[in-house]
């Protein structure tokens, strides 16, 4: 398993390039199954998770390529409407094939994903939204069967609590229903509205998204489109807290500041200044001390749990004590043992952890848990005295597109030691 060996203590400085968002990719690639004409997509990430939701979809029988250029999906038959284990259980994100498979094709069987080091993670918001459109679903094996074979029809679907992709699946799901859905509840993240503006291009009928009630007139067929996905607001919030975090000067480029509001308010009450460079870049440069401030994760638009480990790591560094409080998922503080090993003052409390700073942090060799508690652990390496060897960075590979190499280039010295 590969490595990254960190020497910390550089402030970064330079400019730093976005790639497209790995959440706007994954249900992207799935709303291609939706359709038998080719869809192209642009600014996909090379990220494991997009490849794992590539090798997911060509499963089902699409055709995927890409030759420099966009992403080309063709999805004209889907001879085995499946999601084998195999592949969900490297990915949750691949229950977004249930609904667009069902729709498409009046059936699909999907493994249920196991456990999740952030959660538990369950599914029921996705089957109970899919039940009341029409199909019917068992589960049986460790897999949901689902049918239509009338296909789905339009309904009111209330969900319980708010559910990124369980939006995303049901909006791909009515597109292709008879009649009219009524999503309520629903999320609002960016990515929601990126994957309606996609599946706007292919023909459906949607109004809403981005707002908390999805309204989608279903048709009866979608053609083939041209997409850009939108840029890694998550990616370009760990390149922001890393230039606060070491003191540097980072333009973040290729970004959209609104998508970044809730981290950016959050950042200058930390005593960071950030500037908004053009209509797509950000600069972030650190003078003063950073102030400890208190962030609970929410629904967008409210703060991300995407950031909630990499801000963890700048409160390490920040004057007085930071409550941070983790409301979407009840397990995501795997990072904080690895951070206090590292030197930082953190208690955790359940769904809360107290964080007094500023602590010296020191190298260590550390271990990735999941996808954002590596980045955080990299960032505390930029920042720690020494170096720090962090293990399992498979992790990290999984969301984020070279990063080793874009934080070289402004000037962080980290290696990735590959496994022999
Ligand atoms: N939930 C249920 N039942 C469901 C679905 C969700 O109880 O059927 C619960 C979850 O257990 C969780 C909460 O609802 O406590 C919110 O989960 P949500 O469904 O919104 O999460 P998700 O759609 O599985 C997406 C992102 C995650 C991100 C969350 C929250 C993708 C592919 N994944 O997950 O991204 O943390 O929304 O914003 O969009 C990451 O990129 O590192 C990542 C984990």
């Amino acid at each position: 398993m590969d490595k990254f060996a960190i020497e910390g203590g550089v402030a970064l400085r330079g400019e730093i390039e976005v790639s497209g968002a790995k959440n706007s990719a994954l249900p992207a690639l799935a709303a291609c199954l939706l359709t038998e004409e080719p869809v192209f997509l642009h600014r996909i990430p090379r990220v494991r998770d997009v490849r794992t939701m590539e090798k997911l979809i060509a499963y089902t029988g699409a055709s995927v390529e890409r030759n420099g250029g966009p992403l080309k999906v063709v999805a004209k038959y889907l001879a085995a409407p499946e999601a084998p284990y195999d592949l969900v259980k490297t990915m949750r994100a691949s229950s977004l094939v249930l609904g667009p498979l069902v729709a498409r094709c009046g059936r699909a069987r999907v493994s249920m994903p196991g456990g999740c080091a952030i959660g538990t993670r369950p599914i029921n918001l996705h089957v109970a939204g899919l039940e009341h459109l029409g199909a019917r679903i068992r589960q049986e094996h460790g897999y949901l069967e689902a049918e239509a074979p009338q296909g789905l029809r339009g309904a009111a679907v209330h969900f319980d609590r708010v559910t990124v992709t369980g939006t995303e699946d049901l909006m791909m799901a009515a597109a292709l229903a008879r009649g009219e859905t009524i999503l309520e509840n629903a999320a609002q993240e960016p990515e929601v509205a990126d994957l309606a503006a996609l599946l706007a291009k292919m023909g459906a009928s949607i109004e809403g998204a981005g707002t908390s009630t999805i309204r989608i007139r279903g048709v009866e067929r979608l053609h083939g489109a041209e997409h850009t996905i939108i840029a890694d607001r998550i990616e370009a919030g760990t390149f922001l807290i890393a230039g606060a975090l070491t003191r540097g000067d980072l333009l973040v480029r290729g970004c959209v500041p609104e998508h970044l509001h809730a981290l950016t308010v959050k950042l200058r009450q930390a005593g960071v200044t950030v500037e908004e460079s053009g209509a797509d870049a950000l600069r972030v440069t650190t003078t003063g001390p950073l102030r400890s401030v208190d962030m609970t994760t929410e629904e967008y638009p409210g703060f991300a749990t995407d950031l909630q480990a990499q801000f963890m790591a700048l409160m390490t560094q920040a004057e007085g004590i930071s409550l941070i409080t983790e409301k979407i998922f009840e397990n995501r503080f795997m990072h904080a043992p690895e951070l206090i090993r590292m030197g930082a003052n953190i208690r955790l409390d359940g769904r809360q952890a107290i964080v007094a700073g500023p602590r010296e942090l020191t190298g260590a060799n550390v271990i990735a848990s999941d996808l954002r508690a590596s980045a955080s652990l990299v960032l505390a390496g930029l920042v720690a005295r020494g170096r720090t060897v962090i293990d399992r960075v498979y992790h990290i590979d999984r969301g984020y597109e070279r990063i080793e190499d874009k934080l070289s280039q402004v000037g962080a010295r980290i290696q990735r030691v590959e496994a022999r």
